[in-house]
């Protein structure tokens, strides 16, 4: 059954369950309609949404997991607004993502915040965009700027955009962490699990047809799973952003995930040269399925 609760509401309900998420409470469960006489209907009021947590007994360690009752009265069903975000009840693609980067503020929720970064590299490009590119973490240049890809590994990918037909300001461009990790390391598993909940919300705004993953950090990290490049590449892979809903509570109903297909890191095309054909093969797999077409001569 549709849910018909106001937006303000949805929004009050997934703040406190994000609360509860933060310390520690993130399994949640409904209590049978036995114990549920007297409930109290949900309601803006924080005071009125009944949620009891299992409170450790004096001296009991608080584990890492706990679970929450959850009272709430008539057919609402909690559960689907645990994982509904704060920009999900609104309908403009630009205000959701500002909605996310308020969200992000000045994070500090991994070691890469105090590790040199100058600035949090959020995403660019068309908030709409049918075609998504994610990287793996900002370099110096990125950093600099506070915009994703606008080193030398930057230029190469515009150009491989071009060879498609399109405008870099046609696509959305994002990596899997948004602060530069020193020294331009490999992001550590840790930050990637830290960090990618944003970008998951990003996407799921975005909506893109088909999103490009770039190199083997983004591709795992998306499709959460482990295998090489080799076997990554050559093939679709039906992807929706984890830890999202999407379809049933988001503002288009439409949308239900999209493709995800994988090519080499730009980084990795400019050390070696002769993987740019297969890289090209990736990407008119990737425009066949917008049907597009490449102008005359591809320009990577
Ligand atoms: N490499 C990446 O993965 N992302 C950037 O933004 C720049 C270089």
């Amino acid at each position: 059954m549709p849910l018909t609760l106001d937006p303000e509401l949805r929004r009050a309900l997934a703040a406190r369950i994000r609360y509860y998420n933060e310390m520690g409470i993130y399994d949640f469960y409904r209590r049978p309609p036995s114990d549920r006489e007297g409930a109290v209907p949900i309601s803006v009021d924080e005071e009125e949404i009944a949620v009891s947590t299992n409170q450790p007994e004096s001296g009991e360690e608080m584990g890492p997991r706990k679970a929450a009752a959850v009272a709430i009265q008539g057919d609402e069903n909690i559960f689907d607004l645990i994982a509904l975000k704060p920009e999900q009840s609104v309908s403009d693609p630009v205000k959701a993502l500002k909605i996310i980067r308020e969200d992000l503020g000045d994070c500090t929720r991994c070691v890469l915040h105090k590790q040199g970064r100058k600035q949090i590299v959020f995403g660019v490009g068309n908030p709409a965009a049918e075609l998504m590119f994610v990287g793996e973490g900002p370099g110096a240049d990125e950093d600099e700027k506070g915009e994703p890809f606008v080193g030398r590994a930057g230029q190469l990918l515009n150009n491989m955009i071009k060879a498609m037909g399109i405008e870099r300001e046609q696509v959305y461009i994002a990596n899997i962490v948004k602060c530069r990790p020193p020294g331009n390391r490999t992001p550590e598993r840790e930050e990637c699990a830290t960090c990618s909940p944003f970008l998951m919300r990003q996407i799921a705004v975005i909506k893109p047809k088909v999103i490009v993953a770039l190199g083997a950090v983004a591709a795992k990290t998306l499709l959460a799973m482990n295998a090489s490049m080799m076997q990554l590449r050559g093939r679709f892979y039906d992807f929706r952003p984890a830890g999202v809903r999407v379809n049933d509570w988001s503002n288009d109903p439409r949308w239900d995930g999209c493709k995800l297909a994988v090519t080499y890191h730009p980084a990795f095309l400019l050390r070696d040269p002769r993987q740019k054909g297969e890289a090209w093969k990736d990407l008119q797999m990737v425009m066949k399925e917008l049907g597009m077409k490449a102008p005359g001569k591809n320009a990577h």
